[in-house]
């Protein structure tokens, strides 16, 4: 007889416990619905960031706001870092490197005279500030083969100002 008993009872509290699960059940159902919708616009806008490439996002980011408050002036005097290679004259002088003289917005390897390498041929691109932004960190790695024998300005407000200087030369 106990032990129906006992049978009985825990069969209650297993009943019992059914409906707190349920409860327990449903009630997260229900958080964890509504969490999806914040997650889905979250996750969208996170989706939406990465289309854009992470380095697209930055440059777009360092362009405009660096670009902004770029001085020729400090630009100047980046470029004598330059000057042992590169004239900067509307002469278009040839020295170990191209004229730069308007070079914004030039094609690559344009000047006729001038004997480029094979992989700045290859290159085949317009000169735009993101462009000499890209190459100017970097050139070897930027342009894989290229004769130009430059370490790099790592600092983006040095690209900035002298790119806005490179701009100047028209
Ligand atoms: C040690 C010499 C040297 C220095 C320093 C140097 N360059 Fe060059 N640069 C070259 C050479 C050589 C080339 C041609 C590269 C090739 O054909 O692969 C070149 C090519 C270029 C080009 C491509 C031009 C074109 O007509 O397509 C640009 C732009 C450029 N250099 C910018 C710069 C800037 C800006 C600096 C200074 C921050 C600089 N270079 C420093 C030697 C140099």
């Amino acid at each position: 007889m106990n032990k129906y008993f006992l049978s009985v009872i825990s069969i209650l509290i297993l009943f019992q416990s059914f409906t707190v699960f349920d409860e327990i059940f449903f009630y997260e159902e229900k958080i964890t619905n509504k969490g999806y919708v914040v997650i889905d616009s979250e996750t969208n806008e996170i989706d939406k960031l990465k289309d854009l490439s992470e380095e697209k996002v930055e440059t777009k980011i360092d362009l405009e706001s660096i670009f902004k408050v770029a001085n020729v002036e400090k630009g100047i005097k980046i470029s004598r870092q330059c000057s042992a290679c590169h004239d900067f004259s509307n002469n278009l002088n040839i020295k170990v490197g191209p004229p730069l003289w308007g070079v914004v917005g030039r094609k690559s390897a344009v000047i006729a005279d001038y004997k480029y390498s094979e992989a700045l041929k290859d290159y085949d691109k317009n000169w735009t500030r993101n462009e000499l932004f890209m190459f100017l960190e970097n050139p070897k790695e930027y342009i894989k083969g290229t004769k130009m024998i430059y370490k790099g300005l790592s600092k983006a407000s040095d690209r900035a100002n002298l790119i806005s200087y490179l701009e100047s030369l028209r």
